[in-house]
């Protein structure tokens, strides 16, 4: 415990405990991003399941997830799919984007993901010009100066009701520094200037505390 966590982790520990087990393809995921050298910055167990739980709530047969890292939260959203369903996640860099491979398989879902490598917004101005079917899900988590690109890439492979989901956007509060010289809070708070008073979206940000310190979500429905 310290300032930064005054029991964070501990309660996320007791949820984990009460609410969701133990998980031997996930912490296989996370020991192999650790040896492979990958950051240690993939959503928390507790948020991974949530987004899982969203995304099941929400019947999504087709998931788009933009930054996969070692494919963590890959894993999750997979497991929300039906057996028809797909999930296309986007990675820049390919040695990460191996790893992922792996975590992916020796979880069991591997038959449902779709990983596409190179920079998202090439990948995805492919998949718009190549008349990508409409995702009912969108995990964006990739670099936070793209988030207002890959808004406007979610909303022309979106429908009407689809839920799109941007992590990290408080970042211990420095979302709120206009002076800011951190280009990740900078794109963070451009997507929040590009969600204001914008009618096609409707949308709020849920602040979280836990293992992950204190961050957040963004929240939209494409209307
Ligand atoms: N969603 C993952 C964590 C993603 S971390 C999880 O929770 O398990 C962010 C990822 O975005 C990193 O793997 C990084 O390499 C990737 N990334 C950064 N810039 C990118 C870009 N321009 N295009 C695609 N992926 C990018
Ligand atoms: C960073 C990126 C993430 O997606 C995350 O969940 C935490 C940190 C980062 O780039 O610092
Ligand atoms: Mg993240």
């Amino acid at each position: 415990m310290s300032l930064s966590d005054p029991g964070w982790s501990a309660v996320d520990d007791y949820i984990v405990g009460k609410l969701i087990g133990e998980d031997t393809a996930l912490e296989a995921a996370l020991a192999n991003n650790r040896r492979a050298g990958l950051p240690p910055i993939d959503v928390s167990l507790a948020q991974g399941k949530m987004l899982q739980l969203l995304a099941r709530g929400v019947g999504a047969r087709r998931i788009l997830e933009i930054g996969t890292l070692g494919g963590y939260s890959s894993i999750f959203l997979a497991r929300a799919l039906g057996e028809d369903g797909v999930l296309v996640t986007l990675e820049l860099e390919p040695e990460y984007a191996a790893v992922a491979c792996a975590n992916i398989e020796h979880a069991g879902v591997g038959r449902s993901v779709d990983i596409r490598i190179g920079p998202a917004c090439d990948t995805l101005e492919a998949m718009c010009s190549e008349g990508e079917a409409a995702f009912d899900f969108v995990f964006i988590d990739a670099d936070k100066d793209n988030y207002p690109a890959y808004l406007d890439y979610a909303i022309q492979l979106s429908r009407q009701g689809t839920m799109l989901i941007f992590d990290n956007v408080v970042r211990e509060g420095e979302v709120i520094n206009p002076q800011s010289s951190d280009p990740k809070v900078s794109g963070t708070r451009a997507l929040y200037d590009a969600l204001q008073d914008n009618a096609k979206i409707d949308a709020t940000a849920i602040q979280t505390v836990g293992s992950k310190k204190w961050d957040g979500f963004l929240l939209a429905l494409v209307q």
